[in-house]
């Protein structure tokens, strides 16, 4: 906190300057959303692809970097939200959490255990880190945890979560990155924090038929079965193998059974339909939709509890041992899927 405390003073706490790290896909849509924010401002992008880096900065006033070096030097922003690929969060997160900044990383925390555990740890030196499992800000998923949390359904007996998205995910990830993290790592969350119970053990089988056959070294889908703790069981799905031309980019279900009632999550869409030239699409309406040319919703939600929490000095509301947590279900699916054995979800603790 002493980097952010410094700079607090000097900004006399009116705005705090954002660096976003990485503008691809989802670092567009941060600097998009992040424009809208009312209590900070973009301030940096940094990415290493100096014609993206400088067109995304030049779309909102910001200043473009290529590495995280420069823009430390040029005290370029008070915290960062880092959307680099999944294998690349550790060293630029340690980074700047050493450098005593404020971190929002993308989910998932990390793509290994270790990585992960390294993140945590470089958090003692300084910065403060906030893992961006995005469904705990999407009213649907944060109202099924709080009924759940509030006994609503009793004690949860077993739950499902699970999530699948088209093909050309995978093929633009083209082995960069595994459907346990890119994607299945949100179910992984959602069956944990919803539920409330923590998953001990998997036992894990995959299915790689169609990325290699589009000439991707990648997984198509995992499906896993998992011992959980009170005795709890759950299953959890994900993969890239929807057919192109399918309505909606995200077909996700939740289900958690008690003893007294049930969630039913189903957001395979969000209410909106259109038949248009191109078939029936269902667009996104509540993750990062663009209305009034702002991006609302759970990212916006996101990005908000974080400058809001940085600025009070709040506590954040993505607890760093449980994104951990995630990382090590996720790492006990491979191992399970390689042993072809049940595996045991390792420790997590620092
Ligand atoms: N919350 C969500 O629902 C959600 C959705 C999509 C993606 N994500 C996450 O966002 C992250 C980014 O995913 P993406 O699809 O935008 O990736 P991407 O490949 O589209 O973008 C990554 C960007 O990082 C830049 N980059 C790579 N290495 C760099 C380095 N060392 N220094 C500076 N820049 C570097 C690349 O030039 C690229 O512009 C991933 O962790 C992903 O899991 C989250």
């Amino acid at each position: 906190m002493a980097g952010w405390k410094a700079n607090k003073e000097q900004t006399e706490m009116k705005e705090i300057r954002l660096g976003i790290v990485g503008a691809g896909f989802m670092g567009q849509l941060h600097a998009q959303s992040a424009s809208g924010l009312e209590t900070a401002q973009l301030a940096a992008i940094v990415d290493m692809n100096a014609q993206l880096g400088s067109d995304v900065a030049g779309r909102y006033g910001a200043t473009h970097y290529r590495d995280i070096d420069a823009a430390l030097a040029a005290d370029a922003a008070d915290a960062y939200i880092v959307v680099l690929p999944d294998t690349l969060h550790r060293d630029v997160t340690v980074r700047l959490l050493e450098a005593g900044k404020p971190v929002l990383v993308e989910k998932p925390m990390a793509h290994a255990l270790d990585d992960a555990k390294a993140m945590a740890r470089a958090e003692k030196s300084g910065g403060r880190l906030m893992v961006g499992q995005i469904l705990r800000f999407d009213p649907r998923y944060n109202q099924a945890a709080q009924a759940v949390r509030n006994g609503e359904i009793g004690e949860p007996l077993h739950g499902s979560s699970g999530r699948f998205t088209n093909s050309e995910l995978g093929l633009r990830m083209n082995g960069g990155s595994s459907v346990c993290f890119y994607l299945g790592v949100h179910d992984v969350d959602a069956l944990q924090w919803i539920s409330g119970q923590n998953v001990t053990r998997v036992f894990s089988r995959q299915v790689s038929k169609q990325m290699p056959k589009l000439g991707v070294q990648s997984e198509d889908a995992y499906f896993t079965t998992c011992e959980m703790t009170s005795g709890m069981v759950g299953q959890l799905y994900f993969g890239w193998t929807l057919p192109k031309g399918i309505p909606t980019g995200l077909w996700a279900r939740t289900e958690v059974i008690g003893t007294e009632g049930v969630i039913d999550l189903d957001v395979r869409d969000s209410g909106l339909r259109m038949l248009a030239s191109g078939g029936w699409s269902l667009p996104d309406g509540v993750h990062w939709p663009e209305v009034n040319g702002r991006i609302m919703g759970d990212l916006y939600e996101e990005q908000r509890h974080f400058v809001q929490a940085v600025r009070e000095d709040l506590t954040f509301l993505v607890p760093t041992p449980d994104a951990l947590r995630n990382v090590a279900v996720n790492d006990a699916i491979l191992r399970s899927v390689k042993s072809g054995q049940p595996e045991d979800v390792e420790n997590w603790d620092i």
